[in-house]
């Protein structure tokens, strides 16, 4: 398949970033990033070449999971500012050509919000099943054997009203009822809400979870689970999660944007390959953009991430937009898992796969997991599970400016602490600085942006060794782009009988091998990956 080079939307051809606002930048002093801070900060992201940034959410919330608690649907927490600060930022995103995807939270609410302090209040509310309620099994027990994705059961109990309610996440994070329609449409109005307002999409929470079984089977128990593993493992969700009729609602949610121009869907899913395409929907009617995390659970092992490459590019449906997903707030650092060297490595592979990639925050600069003291920890996950270094802190600490108290992320006391080399690892040393992170994400975002064919063209793989992921970018008409990517850390060969093959490196993780004529045969130190122009 050929890809029409002139006929893409603007997420198809864009760099998506993601803000964990509490983290981005601070501008009142109260330790906690706002929206102020990002509109202070949007130079940057102009400058770094970005299209799109999405926002973790910025809504009134009690933050038992920061933020992913939401109280009211329709608001600005005060925290991060007021309506009009989001106005101002929203015009300021869309002066400067970019785009603000906002993140939606329809699995569930906090157990403050509203509806669930009505649905609560007596058996007879008429938001009663807006909620999940269940009576006990004869022993009192819970409905079923669903786990808590953050520990525990996910029933609790209501003395008051004598039944259970659902919680995939934390107790006080109800689960709405999506099969009752007036869930769907309190839903869908604050999707137009915010879409009145301009803003370009969404990115949907746990998108997979929206709908459980009716008959709420006991999910199976998982056969390969071991201690160290998250507590919610020990079972399979089967029942829980990714049900048939999941689609039927997606379907509804993008009818809901489809009456708005080119606004974006992106759905957050964690599920094996095929059940995640199926994503895209019927005749692609779905999501747009089923975040793809392999590159985020994957080992990092170039056999394998081949082939999950080749397997993802084969599943995908006709028309199906793929993207590639490096970094988020749930999930350890690049750098931290793969070191410094190979991270520089895995930028150039998100940054050249086929598809839409997402770059969370500070990974752009190699920011590390912070170690976080124990007492110190505030991520529900951790806190929950103290002993199986789960919690997400580490990757969520205040992004590193400069070298002034407290990398110029606050004037005042950061909520979570910063990074010890803070002062080293900025993104002021390393801005003008020809070979450090931040320039390297700078030039392949450009690069990218610049070649047809690194943007929108067709994805080829090539033969190569063991230690190395190889393929080809072209779009038809435009120059094409070899990439040649060493996941180790040793030299390794790369050899080929194509003689189509060679032509000038334009961009190497080691910028001294820029400008090289390279053919059949090249040699890659450890750690080492080229972007080669092809003659
Ligand atoms: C998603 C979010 C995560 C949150 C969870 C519950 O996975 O990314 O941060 O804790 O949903 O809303």
């Amino acid at each position: 398949m050929t890809a029409d080079s002139n006929n893409h939307l603007w997420w198809q051809e864009g760099v998506i970033y993601q803000i964990y606002p509490r983290s981005f930048q601070d501008s009142n002093g109260d330790g906690i990033g706002d929206l102020q801070g990002i509109l202070d900060r949007l130079d940057y992201l102009q400058w770094l070449g970005v299209t799109a940034v999405w926002l973790s959410p910025i809504y009134p919330s009690p933050m038992a999971d920061f933020g992913y608690d939401i109280s009211d649907y329709q608001g600005i927490h005060p925290l991060f500012g007021s309506k009009e600060d989001f106005k101002r930022l929203l015009d300021a995103v869309h002066h400067r050509g970019m785009k603000l995807i906002l993140d939606l939270v329809p699995n569930h609410t906090s157990d403050q919000h509203p509806w669930f302090l009505e649905s609560r209040s007596a058996r007879d509310n008429p938001k009663r099943d807006w909620y999940l309620w269940h009576d006990p099994l004869p022993d009192g027990s819970p409905p079923n054997n669903w786990l808590s994705v953050f520990g525990g059961s996910g029933w609790q109990w209501d003395e008051p009203t004598g039944q259970y309610y659902y919680h995939a996440f934390l107790k006080e994070q109800p689960d709405l009822n999506w099969r009752n329609p007036e869930v769907r449409q309190a839903m869908f109005d604050v999707m137009r809400f915010w879409l009145d307002l301009g803003v370009d999409g969404f990115r949907v929470d746990v998108m997979w979870h929206m709908i459980k079984d009716q008959q709420l089977r006991d999910n199976p128990a998982n056969p390969d689970y071991q201690s160290y593993m998250a507590t919610y493992e020990q079972l399979l969700p089967v029942y829980s999660t990714d049900q048939p009729e999941v689609h039927d609602l997606v379907l509804e949610m993008r009818k809901v944007l489809d009456a708005y121009d080119d606004r974006l869907m992106i759905g957050e899913i964690y599920l094996p390959i095929h059940q995640l395409v199926a994503y895209y929907g019927i005749d692609g009617k779905g999501a747009h953009l089923p975040f793809n995390f392999q590159l985020l659970l994957l080992p990092w092992d170039s056999r394998q991430i081949a082939a999950a490459i080749d397997q993802y590019e084969g599943v995908l449906p006709a028309g199906g937009w793929p993207n590639w997903v490096l970094g988020n707030h749930d999930q350890p650092r690049i750098t931290s898992r793969v070191g410094k060297e190979q991270a520089r490595v895995a930028a150039l592979l998100l940054l050249t796969l086929r598809g839409t990639p997402t770059i969370y925050y500070g990974d752009e600069i190699g920011m590390r997991d912070v170690p976080i003291p124990f007492g110190e920890v505030q991520d529900p996950q951790g806190l929950n599970m103290p002993d199986k270094n789960l919690s997400r802190d580490p990757a969520r600490t205040p992004m590193q400016w400069d070298n002034s108290p407290n990398a110029g992320f606050t004037t005042g006391k950061p909520w979570l602490r910063l990074a010890d080399q803070f002062r080293r690892e900025n993104v002021q040393a390393q801005r003008d600085d020809p070979y450090s992170m931040l320039t390297l994400h700078r030039r392949i975002i450009g690069l990218r942006q610049q070649e047809q064919s690194l943007m929108v063209g067709d994805y080829v793989p090539v033969f190569a060794d063991t230690q190395l992921i190889a393929y080809v970018r072209q779009a038809k008409g435009y120059p094409r782009f070899l990439i040649i990517l060493n996941l180790s850390h040793r030299p390794a060969y790369f050899k080929t009988k194509d003689p189509t093959l060679k032509g000038v490196v334009e961009l190497a993780t080691y910028p001294e091998r820029e400008g090289q004529t390279v053919g059949e045969s090249i040699q890659l130190g450890g750690d080492e990956g080229v972007v080669i122009r092809l003659d």
